[in-house]
């Protein structure tokens, strides 16, 4: 079976408009991404491998004690992305946004950190953590948008703009890290650039990276698109996530028409923030009721009032913590097919293995951890 996501190249078209991260931004324009360029990245196609089979209930209750015993025995300390299946967050001591969970590994009062996420989530906590060992259920789990740069990339990159201030998502390597100056979450990406204005002057030349949609975000949220000249001095990469490209605006005109009086609630990563932005700038959409939240932030929105109605634009595995935080609210997905599936390769017989034969461990090396330890430290001083 395969499946593709309901991506609408002719509304894409017509509706997106983003500053280009090289001749669109020298030129300071607003410029339509070209179609093919959107094509380059690979429709997102789900296969029925991708998706693991259901486990039998007396199955996850056996495994999950089996789990539980085991971490007690290792003195390990299990975390669980927002976006893992719902019997891996059952089963972990901390759920949360990526940054988040690394934080708590590096409070944690643990020999092992059992990471249930995808692997630059593990590799930041072993940067945050180095006397500890972190474990991962599946080395197979990745990230596209962490794969959307690479360190060399990103050094011939710096060589183009010499003395610019690289700011990078935490959902990049640990190569990638080391050669960055701050990093910054989907929540605090704009205080993280506002930062660097106020200590480094407002003409300071940036280099953002890799999330093209997290990036425009920034320059509409900060008003750069309105001033050319320092518009051409912030420097977009043009990576994404496939999962929340394919988050359309489409995807919120037909949500919209569908449930209008729902707020939304939008990761940054999404295809459809900057199109959000625009209806919001235009007055279509009240203000108010529309959210550029990272995965915990949508936890922590929702919380302040559980009997409201919400549209979420993310990976669809957020409705389970969020379910489980506010049971009398209204969820929607922007998107059924938006599915991670790298956070589905860690099931309960996987995290199971993992904390009986002491695999899959994630290292930094130590020099490199240190590189790397810096921006993530800057941003946390930031906020
Ligand atoms: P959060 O940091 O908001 O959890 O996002 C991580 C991620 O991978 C989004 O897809
Ligand atoms: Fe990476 Fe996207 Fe999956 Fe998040 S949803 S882990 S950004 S591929």
């Amino acid at each position: 079976m395969l499946t593709r996501f309901n991506l609408k190249p002719n509304v894409f078209v017509k509706n997106l408009c983003v500053h280009l991260g090289r001749a669109g931004r020298a030129a300071g324009a607003l410029v339509p991404l070209p179609y093919n360029r959107f094509m380059a990245t690979e429709l997102p196609v789900l296969q029925a491998s991708d998706v693991p089979p259901p486990l039998d209930p007396e199955l996850i209750k056996e495994l999950s004690v089996e789990i539980r015993e085991l971490a007690a025995e290792r003195n390990a300390i299990i975390l669980a992305h927002n976006y893992e299946l719902p019997e891996v967050q059952d089963v972990a001591d901390y759920i949360g946004d990526s940054l988040g969970l690394s934080r708590e590994a590096e409070k944690a009062d643990a020999e092992v950190v059992e990471f249930c996420g995808v692997h630059f989530m593990a590799e930041t906590a072993s940067i945050l953590s180095p006397e500890k060992r972190v474990l991962i259920p599946d080395l197979g789990a990745g990230c596209s948008l962490s794969d959307s740069i690479t360190a060399d990339q990103l050094r011939e990159w710096k060589a183009k703009f010499p003395g610019a201030m690289v700011v990078m998502y935490v959902n990049t390597s640990a190569e990638v890290k080391a050669e960055t100056d701050y990093c910054c979450t989907s929540s605090n990406a704009i205080k993280v650039v506002q930062h660097i204005w106020a200590e480094h002057g407002e003409d300071t030349e940036i280099l953002f990276g890799p999330d093209m949609w997290l990036g425009a975000f920034v320059e509409r949220a900060t008003g750069l698109k309105d001033d050319p000249e320092r518009a051409a001095r912030f420097h977009v990469w043009d990576g994404e996530c496939h999962v929340h490209a394919g988050i359309r605006p489409d995807d919120i005109a037909r949500t919209r028409a569908e449930n209008p009086e729902a707020e939304f609630l939008i990761h940054p990563e999404c295809g459809c923030s900057t199109q959000a932005m625009e209806y919001v700038a235009n007055g279509d959409i009240d203000p108010e009721g529309v959210h550029m939240l990272s995965t915990s932030g949508m936890i922590e929105h929702v919380r302040e009032n559980p009997e409201g109605e919400y549209i979420v634009a993310t990976e669809n595995g957020m409705l389970y913590p969020m379910r489980q935080a506010v049971p009398g609210a209204k969820l929607i997905e922007a998107n059924r097919m938006a599915y991670c599936k790298f956070m589905k390769m860690i099931t309960l017989p996987k995290l199971r293995d993992s904390l009986r034969d002491m695999k899959f461990e994630v290292k930094v090396d130590e020099a490199l951890a240190e590189k790397a330890r810096l921006p993530i430290e800057r941003m946390v001083s930031i906020g």
